[in-house]
């Protein structure tokens, strides 16, 4: 929630405070969009950030250098707070 909630949002809309000015902005979390997104591919776009976007790597290494576990369970957070 700390590290992510500035772009996407407390409620998982993609309209965090810090969202405004993006270029490409992120897709709001909802039902129908998580639904069609594998766990594999969450986990993956967290770990290694999404390429020309202000989503940054978050895995190990980088700065924030969330290990695998704990980006599993991101991914689990996520599709039950957002995906039901
Ligand atoms: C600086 C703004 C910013 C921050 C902070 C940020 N994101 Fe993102 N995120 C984005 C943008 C923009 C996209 C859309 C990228 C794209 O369309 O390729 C995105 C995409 C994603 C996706 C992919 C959704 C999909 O389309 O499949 C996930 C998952 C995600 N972010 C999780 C996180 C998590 C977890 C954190 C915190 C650890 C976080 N983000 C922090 C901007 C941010």
């Amino acid at each position: 929630m700390k590290k992510c909630k500035k772009c996407h949002g407390e409620t998982g809309d993609g309209k965090g405070s810090g969202a405004k000015d993006l270029e490409i902005k992120p897709k709001a979390f909802t039902k129908d969009y998580l639904s069609n997104r594998s766990d594999g591919q969450l986990f993956w776009i967290i770990e290694k950030g999404s390429a020309n976007t202000d989503m940054e790597a978050f895995g190990p290494g980088s700065e924030t250098n969330i290990s695998k576990d704990d980006t599993w369970k991101v991914v689990t957070f996520i599709k039950e707070k957002f995906g039901k």
